[in-house]
Protein backbone atom coordinates (compact mmCIF):
# COMPACT_ATOMS: atom_id res chain seq x y z
CA UNK A 1 0.00 0.00 0.00
CA UNK A 2 1.28 3.76 -0.16
CA UNK A 3 4.69 4.23 1.17
CA UNK A 4 5.77 7.39 2.19
CA UNK A 5 9.78 8.49 2.36
CA UNK A 6 11.30 12.11 3.33
CA UNK A 7 14.98 13.55 4.06
CA UNK A 8 16.36 15.62 5.69
CA UNK A 9 20.07 16.23 5.77
CA UNK A 10 23.44 17.15 3.93
CA UNK A 11 23.36 14.67 0.82
CA UNK A 12 21.42 14.78 -2.29
CA UNK A 13 17.74 13.89 -1.30
CA UNK A 14 16.13 12.82 -4.60
CA UNK A 15 18.62 9.72 -5.54
CA UNK A 16 18.51 8.29 -1.83
CA UNK A 17 14.29 8.87 -1.71
CA UNK A 18 13.65 7.23 -4.78
CA UNK A 19 16.31 4.18 -3.58
CA UNK A 20 13.82 4.03 -1.06
CA UNK A 21 10.74 4.12 -2.64
CA UNK A 22 12.35 1.22 -4.57
CA UNK A 23 12.97 -0.87 -1.69
CA UNK A 24 9.76 -0.33 -0.53
CA UNK A 25 8.05 -1.16 -3.98
CA UNK A 26 6.64 -5.06 -2.54
CA UNK A 27 3.52 -2.73 -0.39
CA UNK A 28 1.88 -2.30 -3.50
CA UNK A 29 1.09 0.79 -5.53
CA UNK A 30 0.30 1.84 -9.21
CA UNK A 31 2.10 5.41 -9.16
CA UNK A 32 5.10 7.54 -8.04
CA UNK A 33 6.11 10.94 -7.25
CA UNK A 34 8.92 12.93 -5.69
CA UNK A 35 9.60 16.44 -4.68
CA UNK A 36 12.47 18.36 -3.22
CA UNK A 37 13.15 22.21 -2.07
CA UNK A 38 15.88 24.11 -3.61
CA UNK A 39 16.64 27.52 -3.39
CA UNK A 40 13.30 27.94 -1.41
CA UNK A 41 11.28 26.70 -4.35
CA UNK A 42 9.65 23.07 -4.34
CA UNK A 43 9.56 21.05 -7.80
CA UNK A 44 7.46 18.38 -7.73
CA UNK A 45 7.39 15.27 -10.46
CA UNK A 46 5.61 12.55 -10.82
CA UNK A 47 3.33 9.94 -12.87
CA UNK A 48 2.20 6.67 -13.31
CA UNK A 49 3.96 3.10 -12.84
CA UNK A 50 7.03 1.50 -11.79
CA UNK A 51 9.32 3.92 -10.01
CA UNK A 52 12.14 2.46 -12.79
CA UNK A 53 9.67 3.53 -15.29
CA UNK A 54 8.61 6.98 -13.56
CA UNK A 55 12.47 7.74 -12.79
CA UNK A 56 13.39 7.19 -16.31
CA UNK A 57 10.75 9.39 -17.52
CA UNK A 58 10.58 12.60 -15.28
CA UNK A 59 14.38 11.90 -13.99
CA UNK A 60 12.88 12.17 -10.42
CA UNK A 61 16.49 11.47 -8.70
CA UNK A 62 18.25 14.26 -11.05
CA UNK A 63 15.78 16.74 -8.87
CA UNK A 64 17.95 19.20 -6.95
CA UNK A 65 18.06 19.76 -2.91
CA UNK A 66 18.75 18.28 0.23
CA UNK A 67 15.33 17.81 1.89
CA UNK A 68 12.76 16.08 -0.30
CA UNK A 69 9.27 14.08 0.24
CA UNK A 70 8.24 10.88 -2.00
CA UNK A 71 5.69 8.54 -2.29
CA UNK A 72 4.30 5.52 -3.84
CA UNK A 73 0.38 6.06 -4.27
CA UNK A 74 -2.25 2.66 -4.53
CA UNK A 75 -5.63 4.73 -5.48
CA UNK A 76 -8.57 5.28 -2.72
CA UNK A 77 -9.81 8.37 -3.40
CA UNK A 78 -9.23 9.39 -7.47
CA UNK A 79 -8.37 7.33 -10.97
CA UNK A 80 -5.02 5.89 -10.93
CA UNK A 81 -3.32 9.12 -12.57
CA UNK A 82 -0.28 11.25 -12.69
CA UNK A 83 -2.22 14.53 -11.06
CA UNK A 84 -4.07 12.10 -8.64
CA UNK A 85 -0.23 11.04 -7.63
CA UNK A 86 1.53 12.38 -4.23
CA UNK A 87 3.20 14.78 -3.88
CA UNK A 88 0.33 17.36 -3.70
CA UNK A 89 0.97 20.98 -3.42
CA UNK A 90 -0.63 23.47 -1.88
CA UNK A 91 -2.55 26.27 -4.16
CA UNK A 92 0.13 28.65 -4.35
CA UNK A 93 3.22 26.28 -4.53
CA UNK A 94 4.71 26.44 -0.79
CA UNK A 95 4.21 23.53 0.74
CA UNK A 96 3.76 19.94 -0.74
CA UNK A 97 2.51 16.57 1.29
CA UNK A 98 2.55 13.53 0.93
CA UNK A 99 0.21 11.34 2.86
CA UNK A 100 -0.84 7.63 3.63
CA UNK A 101 -4.27 6.81 4.62
CA UNK A 102 -8.01 8.27 4.22
CA UNK A 103 -9.22 11.89 5.39
CA UNK A 104 -12.51 10.90 6.46
CA UNK A 105 -13.84 14.74 6.20
CA UNK A 106 -12.16 15.51 2.51
CA UNK A 107 -15.20 17.10 1.10
CA UNK A 108 -16.18 19.58 4.29
CA UNK A 109 -12.79 20.87 4.29
CA UNK A 110 -12.32 21.17 0.60
CA UNK A 111 -15.43 23.22 0.18
CA UNK A 112 -14.35 25.79 3.12
CA UNK A 113 -10.88 26.40 1.08
CA UNK A 114 -12.81 26.78 -2.08
CA UNK A 115 -14.72 29.27 -0.49
CA UNK A 116 -11.29 31.18 1.45
CA UNK A 117 -9.65 31.14 -2.09
CA UNK A 118 -7.82 27.37 -2.71
CA UNK A 119 -7.90 25.46 -5.54
CA UNK A 120 -7.69 21.91 -6.35
CA UNK A 121 -6.38 19.96 -9.02
CA UNK A 122 -6.54 16.18 -7.99
CA UNK A 123 -9.40 14.30 -7.30
CA UNK A 124 -7.81 12.90 -4.17
CA UNK A 125 -8.62 13.30 -0.29
CA UNK A 126 -4.92 13.79 0.44
CA UNK A 127 -4.86 17.08 -1.45
CA UNK A 128 -6.64 19.16 0.92
CA UNK A 129 -3.71 18.64 3.60
CA UNK A 130 -1.55 20.86 1.44
CA UNK A 131 -4.22 23.65 1.23
CA UNK A 132 -4.81 23.23 4.90
CA UNK A 133 -1.31 23.56 5.85
CA UNK A 134 -1.07 26.40 3.61
CA UNK A 135 -4.18 28.29 4.99
CA UNK A 136 -2.71 27.60 8.70
CA UNK A 137 0.74 28.56 7.89
CA UNK A 138 -0.82 31.84 6.33
CA UNK A 139 -2.64 32.40 9.60
CA UNK A 140 0.38 31.27 11.78
CA UNK A 141 3.72 31.45 9.80
CA UNK A 142 4.81 29.42 11.87
CA UNK A 143 5.34 25.54 11.01
CA UNK A 144 4.24 24.34 14.36
CA UNK A 145 1.34 26.11 14.91
CA UNK A 146 0.25 25.12 11.48
CA UNK A 147 0.73 21.39 11.95
CA UNK A 148 -1.31 21.78 15.18
CA UNK A 149 -4.20 23.63 13.88
CA UNK A 150 -4.22 21.40 10.71
CA UNK A 151 -4.04 18.04 12.71
CA UNK A 152 -7.29 19.16 14.89
CA UNK A 153 -9.32 19.73 11.50
CA UNK A 154 -8.44 16.45 9.52
CA UNK A 155 -10.55 13.08 10.63
CA UNK A 156 -9.78 9.64 9.50
CA UNK A 157 -6.69 7.81 9.39
CA UNK A 158 -3.70 9.01 8.42
CA UNK A 159 0.50 10.15 8.24
CA UNK A 160 1.30 12.78 6.24
CA UNK A 161 5.05 14.66 5.87
CA UNK A 162 4.70 18.18 4.58
CA UNK A 163 7.47 20.01 2.78
CA UNK A 164 7.72 23.68 3.29
CA UNK A 165 9.02 26.51 0.82
CA UNK A 166 11.26 27.55 3.99
CA UNK A 167 13.16 24.04 3.95
CA UNK A 168 11.42 22.99 6.93
CA UNK A 169 10.17 18.90 6.99
CA UNK A 170 7.14 17.91 9.29
CA UNK A 171 5.39 14.60 9.44
CA UNK A 172 2.51 13.55 11.59
CA UNK A 173 0.52 10.22 12.32
CA UNK A 174 -2.87 8.97 12.89
CA UNK A 175 -3.32 5.63 12.72
CA UNK A 176 -0.80 4.84 10.00
CA UNK A 177 2.48 3.76 10.42
CA UNK A 178 5.42 6.60 10.41
CA UNK A 179 9.49 5.83 11.54
CA UNK A 180 11.93 8.61 11.58
CA UNK A 181 15.45 7.11 10.45
CA UNK A 182 18.71 8.58 12.27
CA UNK A 183 21.54 8.82 10.06
CA UNK A 184 24.45 10.28 11.04
CA UNK A 185 24.33 13.39 9.74
CA UNK A 186 20.85 13.14 8.54
CA UNK A 187 16.81 12.07 9.01
CA UNK A 188 14.40 10.03 6.78
CA UNK A 189 10.53 9.41 7.21
CA UNK A 190 9.08 6.82 6.18
CA UNK A 191 6.34 4.16 6.44
CA UNK A 192 8.37 0.98 6.51
CA UNK A 193 11.92 0.39 7.88
CA UNK A 194 12.85 -0.49 4.42
CA UNK A 195 12.99 3.00 3.30
CA UNK A 196 16.04 3.70 4.58
CA UNK A 197 17.53 0.47 6.04
CA UNK A 198 20.56 1.01 3.57
CA UNK A 199 21.80 4.31 5.63
CA UNK A 200 20.77 3.38 8.55
CA UNK A 201 19.60 0.75 12.00
CA UNK A 202 18.41 3.88 14.67
CA UNK A 203 15.06 4.35 14.12
CA UNK A 204 12.22 6.21 16.09
CA UNK A 205 8.51 4.94 16.13
CA UNK A 206 6.45 7.89 16.11
CA UNK A 207 3.66 7.15 18.52
CA UNK A 208 0.25 7.36 17.48
CA UNK A 209 -1.15 11.29 17.92
CA UNK A 210 2.49 13.04 17.78
CA UNK A 211 4.52 15.12 15.09
CA UNK A 212 8.17 15.75 14.47
CA UNK A 213 9.63 18.89 12.92
CA UNK A 214 12.71 18.50 11.44
CA UNK A 215 14.89 22.24 10.64
CA UNK A 216 18.19 23.65 10.59
CA UNK A 217 18.17 23.38 14.87
CA UNK A 218 17.34 19.78 14.21
CA UNK A 219 14.18 17.58 15.64
CA UNK A 220 11.48 18.05 17.45
CA UNK A 221 8.47 15.79 18.42
CA UNK A 222 5.76 16.71 20.42
CA UNK A 223 1.82 15.18 20.43
CA UNK A 224 -0.94 16.95 18.88
CA UNK A 225 -1.38 19.88 21.54
CA UNK A 226 2.21 20.75 20.90
CA UNK A 227 3.61 19.33 23.79
CA UNK A 228 7.24 17.99 23.48
CA UNK A 229 7.37 14.25 24.16
CA UNK A 230 9.86 11.66 24.98
CA UNK A 231 11.06 9.42 22.38
CA UNK A 232 13.39 6.08 22.34
CA UNK A 233 15.91 5.29 19.62
CA UNK A 234 15.40 1.14 18.47
CA UNK A 235 17.47 -0.33 16.47
CA UNK A 236 15.77 -2.11 13.40
CA UNK A 237 16.04 -5.35 12.37
CA UNK A 238 18.89 -5.62 9.18
CA UNK A 239 17.50 -8.64 7.95
CA UNK A 240 14.89 -6.83 6.80
CA UNK A 241 17.61 -5.37 4.69
CA UNK A 242 18.39 -8.42 3.18
CA UNK A 243 15.68 -9.03 0.53
CA UNK A 244 17.11 -9.49 -2.47
CA UNK A 245 15.50 -12.78 -4.90
CA UNK A 246 19.09 -13.79 -5.28
CA UNK A 247 19.42 -16.30 -8.39
CA UNK A 248 15.30 -16.72 -8.44
CA UNK A 249 12.78 -15.44 -11.36
CA UNK A 250 10.95 -13.97 -8.57
CA UNK A 251 10.81 -13.01 -5.00
CA UNK A 252 7.67 -15.52 -4.75
CA UNK A 253 9.45 -18.37 -6.05
CA UNK A 254 11.98 -17.65 -3.68
CA UNK A 255 9.80 -17.17 -0.70
CA UNK A 256 8.39 -20.26 -1.48
CA UNK A 257 11.53 -22.02 -1.40
CA UNK A 258 13.28 -20.88 1.72
CA UNK A 259 9.84 -23.00 3.94
CA UNK A 260 12.02 -26.02 4.53
CA UNK A 261 14.60 -23.31 6.89
CA UNK A 262 11.72 -20.85 7.68
CA UNK A 263 9.48 -23.55 9.24
CA UNK A 264 12.22 -24.50 11.65
CA UNK A 265 12.85 -20.67 13.08
CA UNK A 266 8.81 -20.08 13.77
CA UNK A 267 9.05 -19.05 17.11
CA UNK A 268 12.16 -18.69 18.25
CA UNK A 269 13.48 -16.63 20.93
CA UNK A 270 9.88 -16.63 21.81
CA UNK A 271 9.47 -19.86 23.29
CA UNK A 272 8.61 -18.80 26.82
CA UNK A 273 5.87 -16.14 25.00
CA UNK A 274 4.66 -19.41 23.28
CA UNK A 275 4.50 -21.29 26.76
CA UNK A 276 2.76 -18.05 28.28
CA UNK A 277 0.17 -17.96 25.39
CA UNK A 278 -1.05 -21.58 26.00
CA UNK A 279 -1.58 -20.68 29.50
CA UNK A 280 -3.47 -17.50 28.71
CA UNK A 281 -5.50 -19.82 26.37
CA UNK A 282 -6.48 -22.54 29.71
CA UNK A 283 -7.45 -19.44 31.87
CA UNK A 284 -9.63 -16.96 29.69
CA UNK A 285 -13.24 -16.97 29.33
CA UNK A 286 -13.17 -16.64 25.12
CA UNK A 287 -10.24 -16.32 23.29
CA UNK A 288 -10.30 -15.05 19.90
CA UNK A 289 -7.79 -15.53 16.85
CA UNK A 290 -7.75 -12.46 14.45
CA UNK A 291 -6.26 -12.00 10.88
CA UNK A 292 -6.94 -10.74 7.68
CA UNK A 293 -6.42 -13.03 4.21
CA UNK A 294 -3.88 -15.41 4.51
CA UNK A 295 -3.26 -14.50 8.61
CA UNK A 296 -6.91 -15.67 9.16
CA UNK A 297 -6.68 -18.88 6.95
CA UNK A 298 -3.93 -19.28 9.60
CA UNK A 299 -6.48 -18.73 12.50
CA UNK A 300 -9.00 -20.79 10.91
CA UNK A 301 -6.89 -23.73 10.78
CA UNK A 302 -6.22 -22.99 14.47
CA UNK A 303 -9.66 -23.42 15.15
CA UNK A 304 -9.80 -27.14 14.26
CA UNK A 305 -5.99 -28.15 15.16
CA UNK A 306 -6.87 -27.02 19.18
CA UNK A 307 -10.48 -28.14 18.78
CA UNK A 308 -9.38 -31.69 18.00
CA UNK A 309 -5.96 -32.02 19.48
CA UNK A 310 -6.53 -29.43 22.55
CA UNK A 311 -10.17 -29.78 23.26
CA UNK A 312 -10.16 -26.54 23.16
CA UNK A 313 -12.76 -24.00 22.13
CA UNK A 314 -11.26 -20.69 19.90
CA UNK A 315 -13.07 -18.47 18.25
CA UNK A 316 -11.33 -17.18 14.72
CA UNK A 317 -12.54 -13.90 13.40
CA UNK A 318 -11.79 -11.66 10.64
CA UNK A 319 -10.17 -8.77 11.58
CA UNK A 320 -12.46 -6.35 9.11
CA UNK A 321 -16.16 -8.12 10.58
CA UNK A 322 -14.84 -7.91 14.44
CA UNK A 323 -16.34 -4.28 14.73
CA UNK A 324 -19.22 -5.64 13.02
CA UNK A 325 -19.37 -8.62 15.61
CA UNK A 326 -18.27 -7.03 18.98
CA UNK A 327 -18.37 -3.43 19.78
CA UNK A 328 -16.78 -5.05 23.23
CA UNK A 329 -15.00 -8.39 23.96
CA UNK A 330 -16.23 -9.86 27.39
CA UNK A 331 -13.69 -9.34 30.26
CA UNK A 332 -10.81 -11.96 30.70
CA UNK A 333 -10.81 -12.72 27.47
CA UNK A 334 -7.56 -13.42 25.15
CA UNK A 335 -7.55 -11.81 21.20
CA UNK A 336 -4.77 -13.40 19.45
CA UNK A 337 -3.74 -11.60 16.31
CA UNK A 338 -2.16 -12.69 13.91
CA UNK A 339 -0.25 -10.26 10.98
CA UNK A 340 2.89 -10.59 8.58
CA UNK A 341 3.44 -7.28 8.60
CA UNK A 342 1.70 -6.58 11.87
CA UNK A 343 0.49 -3.30 10.14
CA UNK A 344 -2.96 -4.34 8.57
CA UNK A 345 -5.60 -1.61 9.63
CA UNK A 346 -8.30 -3.80 10.06
CA UNK A 347 -5.99 -5.90 12.36
CA UNK A 348 -5.34 -2.79 14.17
CA UNK A 349 -9.11 -1.77 14.39
CA UNK A 350 -9.84 -5.18 15.87
CA UNK A 351 -6.72 -4.99 18.94
CA UNK A 352 -8.07 -1.95 19.69
CA UNK A 353 -12.02 -2.68 20.16
CA UNK A 354 -10.72 -5.40 22.12
CA UNK A 355 -7.90 -3.55 24.14
CA UNK A 356 -11.06 -1.10 24.80
CA UNK A 357 -12.51 -3.77 26.72
CA UNK A 358 -9.23 -4.88 28.69
CA UNK A 359 -8.54 -7.99 26.62
CA UNK A 360 -5.21 -9.27 26.80
CA UNK A 361 -3.72 -9.05 23.64
CA UNK A 362 -0.95 -11.40 22.10
CA UNK A 363 0.34 -10.77 18.99
CA UNK A 364 2.01 -13.70 16.15
CA UNK A 365 3.49 -11.15 13.54
CA UNK A 366 7.06 -11.53 11.30
CA UNK A 367 7.80 -7.63 12.22
CA UNK A 368 8.84 -7.09 15.20
CA UNK A 369 8.77 -3.56 15.49
CA UNK A 370 5.51 -3.09 14.10
CA UNK A 371 2.29 -1.45 15.51
CA UNK A 372 0.44 -4.42 16.32
CA UNK A 373 3.37 -5.76 18.39
CA UNK A 374 3.46 -1.98 19.99
CA UNK A 375 -0.37 -2.42 21.20
CA UNK A 376 0.45 -6.28 22.51
CA UNK A 377 1.34 -7.56 25.77
CA UNK A 378 2.94 -10.65 24.35
CA UNK A 379 4.62 -11.07 20.67
CA UNK A 380 5.36 -14.56 19.14
CA UNK A 381 7.81 -14.31 16.19
CA UNK A 382 7.54 -15.71 13.11
CA UNK A 383 11.18 -15.21 12.07
CA UNK A 384 10.67 -16.09 8.37
CA UNK A 385 12.99 -12.83 7.27
CA UNK A 386 11.36 -10.27 4.43
CA UNK A 387 8.51 -11.64 2.48
CA UNK A 388 8.16 -9.34 -0.19
CA UNK A 389 5.88 -11.22 -2.48
CA UNK A 390 2.38 -9.64 -2.14
CA UNK A 391 0.79 -12.83 -1.85
CA UNK A 392 1.87 -14.68 1.70
CA UNK A 393 3.56 -17.88 1.18
CA UNK A 394 6.15 -18.90 3.81
CA UNK A 395 4.71 -16.70 6.56
CA UNK A 396 1.58 -18.70 6.21
CA UNK A 397 3.53 -22.17 6.97
CA UNK A 398 5.59 -20.18 10.09
CA UNK A 399 2.10 -18.67 11.05
CA UNK A 400 0.73 -22.45 11.20
CA UNK A 401 3.99 -23.70 12.68
CA UNK A 402 3.22 -21.30 15.92
CA UNK A 403 0.17 -22.69 16.12
CA UNK A 404 1.12 -25.97 16.24
CA UNK A 405 3.55 -24.95 18.90
CA UNK A 406 0.58 -23.61 20.97
CA UNK A 407 -1.66 -26.31 20.41
CA UNK A 408 1.39 -28.99 21.06
CA UNK A 409 1.61 -26.74 24.77
CA UNK A 410 -1.99 -27.33 25.08
CA UNK A 411 -2.14 -31.01 25.15
CA UNK A 412 0.83 -31.40 26.81
CA UNK A 413 2.85 -33.10 23.95
CA UNK A 414 -0.22 -35.06 21.90
CA UNK A 415 1.19 -34.08 18.11
CA UNK A 416 4.85 -35.46 19.13
CA UNK A 417 6.25 -32.21 16.94
CA UNK A 418 9.22 -32.92 14.52
CA UNK A 419 9.80 -29.76 12.40
CA UNK A 420 13.03 -31.70 11.04
CA UNK A 421 10.35 -33.86 9.23
CA UNK A 422 8.15 -31.22 8.39
CA UNK A 423 11.29 -29.80 6.88
CA UNK A 424 12.13 -33.13 4.83
CA UNK A 425 8.95 -33.19 3.52
CA UNK A 426 8.74 -29.62 2.39
CA UNK A 427 12.17 -30.31 0.44
CA UNK A 428 10.56 -33.26 -1.13
CA UNK A 429 7.32 -31.52 -2.59
CA UNK A 430 9.75 -28.22 -3.68
CA UNK A 431 11.83 -30.87 -6.15
CA UNK A 432 9.15 -31.68 -7.49
CA UNK A 433 8.59 -28.26 -9.59
CA UNK A 434 8.67 -30.10 -13.27
CA UNK A 435 4.83 -31.99 -12.47
CA UNK A 436 3.70 -29.03 -11.28
CA UNK A 437 4.53 -26.80 -13.77
CA UNK A 438 2.98 -29.27 -16.08
CA UNK A 439 -0.18 -28.90 -14.67
CA UNK A 440 -0.08 -24.91 -14.61
CA UNK A 441 0.28 -25.00 -18.69
CA UNK A 442 -3.50 -26.64 -18.35
CA UNK A 443 -4.72 -24.33 -15.86
CA UNK A 444 -3.39 -21.12 -18.07
CA UNK A 445 -7.12 -20.80 -19.83
CA UNK A 446 -9.22 -21.99 -17.27
CA UNK A 447 -11.84 -19.62 -15.91
CA UNK A 448 -12.97 -21.29 -12.37
CA UNK A 449 -10.94 -23.66 -9.88
CA UNK A 450 -12.27 -24.90 -6.83
CA UNK A 451 -10.21 -26.60 -3.91
CA UNK A 452 -11.85 -29.03 -1.78
CA UNK A 453 -10.91 -29.97 1.46
CA UNK A 454 -12.76 -31.89 4.65
CA UNK A 455 -11.69 -30.75 8.00
CA UNK A 456 -8.59 -29.30 8.90
CA UNK A 457 -8.35 -29.15 5.29
CA UNK A 458 -10.92 -27.13 4.47
CA UNK A 459 -8.55 -24.04 6.05
CA UNK A 460 -5.53 -24.99 3.77
CA UNK A 461 -8.49 -25.14 0.34
CA UNK A 462 -9.29 -21.64 1.31
CA UNK A 463 -5.75 -20.56 1.80
CA UNK A 464 -5.27 -22.41 -1.89
CA UNK A 465 -8.37 -20.65 -3.27
CA UNK A 466 -6.67 -17.34 -2.18
CA UNK A 467 -3.18 -17.80 -3.48
CA UNK A 468 -4.61 -19.05 -7.04
CA UNK A 469 -6.76 -15.73 -6.61
CA UNK A 470 -3.84 -13.52 -5.83
CA UNK A 471 -1.63 -15.05 -8.66
CA UNK A 472 -3.50 -16.23 -11.64
CA UNK A 473 -6.53 -13.95 -11.22
CA UNK A 474 -8.29 -17.50 -11.63
CA UNK A 475 -12.02 -17.31 -9.64
CA UNK A 476 -11.20 -19.81 -7.33
CA UNK A 477 -13.27 -20.91 -4.32
CA UNK A 478 -12.51 -23.17 -1.53
CA UNK A 479 -15.39 -25.59 -0.43
CA UNK A 480 -15.73 -27.91 2.95
CA UNK A 481 -15.58 -31.57 1.56
CA UNK A 482 -19.51 -32.25 2.74
CA UNK A 483 -20.80 -28.67 1.34
CA UNK A 484 -19.92 -30.26 -2.16
CA UNK A 485 -23.46 -31.41 -2.71
CA UNK A 486 -25.53 -28.84 -0.46
CA UNK A 487 -24.74 -26.25 -3.58
CA UNK A 488 -21.14 -26.35 -5.52
CA UNK A 489 -21.83 -29.28 -7.19
CA UNK A 490 -24.07 -27.22 -9.58
CA UNK A 491 -21.63 -25.69 -11.00
CA UNK A 492 -19.13 -28.91 -12.00
CA UNK A 493 -19.17 -29.57 -15.47
CA UNK A 494 -16.24 -30.03 -18.15
CA UNK A 495 -15.14 -26.55 -17.97
CA UNK A 496 -14.19 -26.49 -14.40
CA UNK A 497 -11.17 -27.48 -12.29
CA UNK A 498 -11.17 -29.03 -9.10
CA UNK A 499 -8.11 -29.22 -6.96
CA UNK A 500 -8.74 -32.08 -3.99
CA UNK A 501 -6.72 -32.07 -0.95
CA UNK A 502 -6.93 -35.76 0.03
CA UNK A 503 -3.53 -36.77 2.52
CA UNK A 504 -4.62 -40.90 3.46
CA UNK A 505 -5.61 -39.84 6.52
CA UNK A 506 -9.45 -39.94 8.84
CA UNK A 507 -10.51 -37.39 5.84
CA UNK A 508 -9.66 -39.90 3.22
CA UNK A 509 -12.83 -42.03 2.03
CA UNK A 510 -15.03 -39.53 2.29
CA UNK A 511 -13.27 -36.77 0.13
CA UNK A 512 -12.47 -39.48 -2.31
CA UNK A 513 -16.25 -40.06 -2.31
CA UNK A 514 -16.65 -36.38 -3.29
CA UNK A 515 -13.69 -36.55 -5.55
CA UNK A 516 -15.63 -38.88 -7.53
CA UNK A 517 -18.73 -37.56 -7.75
CA UNK A 518 -17.16 -34.62 -8.90
CA UNK A 519 -15.43 -36.59 -11.25
CA UNK A 520 -18.58 -37.78 -12.64
CA UNK A 521 -19.86 -34.20 -14.26
CA UNK A 522 -17.01 -34.13 -16.18
CA UNK A 523 -14.88 -32.12 -14.08
CA UNK A 524 -10.84 -32.11 -14.23
CA UNK A 525 -9.75 -33.30 -10.69
CA UNK A 526 -6.03 -32.90 -9.42
CA UNK A 527 -5.64 -34.54 -6.23
CA UNK A 528 -2.76 -33.77 -3.97
CA UNK A 529 -2.48 -36.46 -1.99
CA UNK A 530 0.29 -39.29 -0.46
CA UNK A 531 -1.76 -42.10 -2.43
CA UNK A 532 -2.42 -41.85 -5.67
CA UNK A 533 -6.40 -42.99 -7.31
CA UNK A 534 -7.63 -43.48 -10.84
CA UNK A 535 -9.96 -40.57 -9.93
CA UNK A 536 -7.73 -37.95 -10.21
CA UNK A 537 -6.70 -36.69 -13.59
CA UNK A 538 -3.20 -35.33 -12.45
CA UNK A 539 -1.71 -36.26 -9.40
CA UNK A 540 0.64 -34.19 -7.02
CA UNK A 541 2.09 -36.40 -4.65
CA UNK A 542 3.17 -35.31 -0.93
CA UNK A 543 5.16 -37.88 1.71
CA UNK A 544 3.32 -39.42 3.88
CA UNK A 545 3.44 -37.60 7.42
CA UNK A 546 1.61 -37.78 11.23
CA UNK A 547 -1.65 -37.34 9.98
CA UNK A 548 -1.78 -34.03 12.00
CA UNK A 549 0.86 -32.51 10.15
CA UNK A 550 -0.23 -32.99 6.56
CA UNK A 551 -1.75 -28.97 6.41
CA UNK A 552 1.68 -27.78 7.12
CA UNK A 553 2.88 -29.83 3.88
CA UNK A 554 -0.31 -29.84 1.17
CA UNK A 555 -0.21 -25.92 1.51
CA UNK A 556 3.23 -26.22 -0.56
CA UNK A 557 2.19 -27.68 -3.57
CA UNK A 558 -0.33 -25.30 -4.17
CA UNK A 559 1.54 -22.18 -3.82
CA UNK A 560 3.80 -24.01 -6.26
CA UNK A 561 1.02 -24.76 -8.82
CA UNK A 562 -0.10 -21.17 -7.86
CA UNK A 563 2.95 -19.80 -9.09
CA UNK A 564 3.89 -21.32 -12.02
CA UNK A 565 -0.16 -20.87 -13.31
CA UNK A 566 1.21 -17.29 -12.84
CA UNK A 567 4.29 -17.47 -14.94
CA UNK A 568 2.65 -19.48 -17.88
CA UNK A 569 -0.40 -16.46 -17.99
CA UNK A 570 2.21 -13.90 -17.64
CA UNK A 571 1.00 -12.09 -14.80
CA UNK A 572 3.25 -10.56 -12.32
CA UNK A 573 3.70 -13.12 -9.25
CA UNK A 574 5.12 -10.46 -7.09
CA UNK A 575 3.17 -7.70 -7.38
CA UNK A 576 -0.66 -8.82 -8.97
CA UNK A 577 -2.51 -6.48 -9.78
CA UNK A 578 -4.67 -4.19 -7.40
CA UNK A 579 -3.52 -5.86 -4.42
CA UNK A 580 -1.01 -4.71 -1.81
CA UNK A 581 1.05 -6.15 0.83
CA UNK A 582 0.43 -4.10 3.39
CA UNK A 583 -3.40 -2.89 3.54
CA UNK A 584 -2.90 0.20 5.83
CA UNK A 585 -6.15 1.56 4.97
CA UNK A 586 -9.66 0.48 6.22
C1 LIG B 1 -2.97 -8.26 2.24
C2 LIG B 1 -2.06 -9.18 1.45
C3 LIG B 1 -2.34 -10.63 1.84
C4 LIG B 1 -2.18 -10.79 3.34
C5 LIG B 1 -3.08 -9.82 4.11
C6 LIG B 1 -2.79 -9.81 5.59
O1 LIG B 1 -4.28 -8.42 1.84
O2 LIG B 1 -2.26 -8.99 0.08
O3 LIG B 1 -1.42 -11.47 1.18
O4 LIG B 1 -2.50 -12.10 3.71
O5 LIG B 1 -2.83 -8.50 3.65
O6 LIG B 1 -1.51 -9.29 5.84
P1 LIG B 1 -0.80 -9.34 7.23
O7 LIG B 1 0.47 -8.58 7.04
O8 LIG B 1 -1.72 -8.69 8.23
O9 LIG B 1 -0.58 -10.77 7.55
Amino acid sequence: MCSIIGYYGKNSAAPIMVKGLKRMEYRGYDSVGVATEYDQKIEVRKGVGKVSEVNDSECLDKLPGRIGIGHTRWATHGKVTALNAHPHSSTSGKIAIVHNGIIENFNELKEELEKDGFTFVSETDSEVIANLLQQNYNQTSNVKKSIIKTVSKLKGHYAFVAMFENGILAAARYHEPMIIGIGKDDYFLSSDVLGFIEKTDDAIYIDNGNFVILDSSGMQICDFEGTPVKHQITKVSKEFADAYKGDYAHFTLKEISEQPETILNAGKKTESAIEQTADFIKHAKNVYMTGSGTSYNAALVAKYLMSKYAKVKIEPIISSELPTLHDSIEPNSILIAISQSGESADVLEAVNIAKKSNAKILAIANHKNSALVHESSLFIGMNCGPEVGVAATKSFTSQLAIIYKITEKLCEGCLDLDFKEVSNSISKILSNHSKIQSIAKELKNVSDIYVLGRGIHYPIASEAALKLKELTYIHAEGIPGGELKHGPLALMDSNVYVIIINPNDSTYTDTLTSAREIKARGAKIIGISDKNSDVYDHWIEIPSIKESMFPLIEIISIQLLSYYSAVEKDTDPDYPRNLAKSVTVK
